[in-house]
């Protein structure tokens, strides 16, 4: 009799969720005030980083900002001081454990316990599998997924204690669904959903924490230079083209803003995630073909080996470990 009732309580309460939802795409929610709030970013030195830390300034949040590039970590605290708000640097690598614990503890020491936390720094190989150096495909899991669990490890559990928080990652669609020749970074991406997905389960089940909120932000493309050359299909370009930096910001921020647990930018491509979950694999690879989606990685990479041949130390080479 009892799971009867749970079953009608659960279906009452899934239909809320549903219309919740489809009202929330047309009003606008609310979004809460954040002055007050001490929000670190990693990955603030450039492309999203930097504007979500001055988006975060225009919010009234006093920032930390963590990059291994000091000289740009620099440039956007400039940006930000200019705003009137507290900036407080910190040059890292995130691919390192031990420093993140440490400078974890140095901003409790020097600022104060962080109350919103955006897990945002990200890199990527960009060369075919079985050409590229194992350390570089190793620091894309240990920047992009590993440095996830030694963030969190580091600042939910004064979050915990207070009641009071927010931990946004930054994934991408390609930690939805895959393409060709981002091998480490699809893994990683992958291993960051899990991981956020989790997370958020966890803290829902344990109770008593509704004060801490999670949003899984997954953007497609941006232009900050990250996937420099890759395309789809030239005819269909203009249908689905790379977002612009500040658009992809600004449409993060709403949901973080208004507690959304998910935001895939742009919205169509839940039709992908959906297309993945429900159609047979072979149709997938179809509709990849049409699209040009199974070799839009292609220039990419080959933009990267050019950029590479260049300036192989800007470019991230690490030698094979
Ligand atoms: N650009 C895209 O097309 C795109 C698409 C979807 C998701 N994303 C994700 O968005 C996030 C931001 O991407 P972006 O385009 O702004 O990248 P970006 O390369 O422009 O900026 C990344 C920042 O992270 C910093 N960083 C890199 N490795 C680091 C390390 N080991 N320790 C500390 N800092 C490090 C860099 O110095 C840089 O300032 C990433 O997680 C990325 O995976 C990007």
């Amino acid at each position: 009799m009892l799971v009867i009732v749970d079953l009608v309580l659960m279906l009452i309460d899934l239909t809320i969720s549903i219309l919740n939802a489809v009202v929330r795409t047309v009003v606008r929610p609310r979004l809460k005030p954040i002055d007050g709030e001490l929000c670190l970013i990693t990955g603030a030195g450039g492309g999203l980083g930097r504007l979500f830390a001055i988006e975060f300034a225009k919010e009234g949040a006093e920032l930390v900002l963590w990059d291994c590039n000091a000289e740009a970590n620099e440039q956007t605290a400039k940006l930000v001081r200019e705003l009137g708000i507290k900036a407080h640097t910190y040059t890292i690598d995130l691919s390192k454990r031990e420093s993140i614990y440490q400078t974890a503890d140095r901003v409790r020491r020097e600022v104060g316990d962080v109350t919103m936390l955006v897990n945002n720094a990200g890199v990527v190989a960009g060369q075919k599998f079985l050409e590229c150096p194992d350390a570089l495909l190793e620091r894309t899991l240990l920047v992009n997924c590993h440095a996830l669990f030694w963030m969190t490890k580091a600042f939910l559990p004064h979050m915990k204690a207070t009641n009071h928080g927010h931990i946004v990652t930054v994934a991408s669609t390609l930690g939805l669904f895959t393409t060709a020749c981002v091998e480490d970074y699809c893994a990683s991406k992958f291993g960051a959903v899990g991981f956020h997905e989790s997370l958020a389960h966890s803290l829902l089940a344990e109770g008593g924490l509704d004060g801490i909120k999670t949003t899984l932000v997954c953007p497609y493309i941006v232009n900050t230079g990250m996937f420099a050359g890759c395309q789809i299909r030239q005819e269909l370009r203009n249908l689905v083209p790379p977002l612009e930096p500040l658009d992809c910001v600004q449409q993060s921020m709403r949901a973080i803003l208004s507690d959304e647990m998910m935001v895939c930018i742009p919205s169509i491509m839940n039709m992908a995630v959906l297309s993945r979950a429900l159609l047979p694999w072979e149709a997938n690879i179809v509709t990849y073909r049409f699209l040009g989606a199974d070799k839009c990685m292609y220039p990419f990479i080959k933009t990267k080996q050019q950029q590479q041949q260049q300036s192989p130390v800007a470019n991230g080479h690490v030698k094979s470990g």
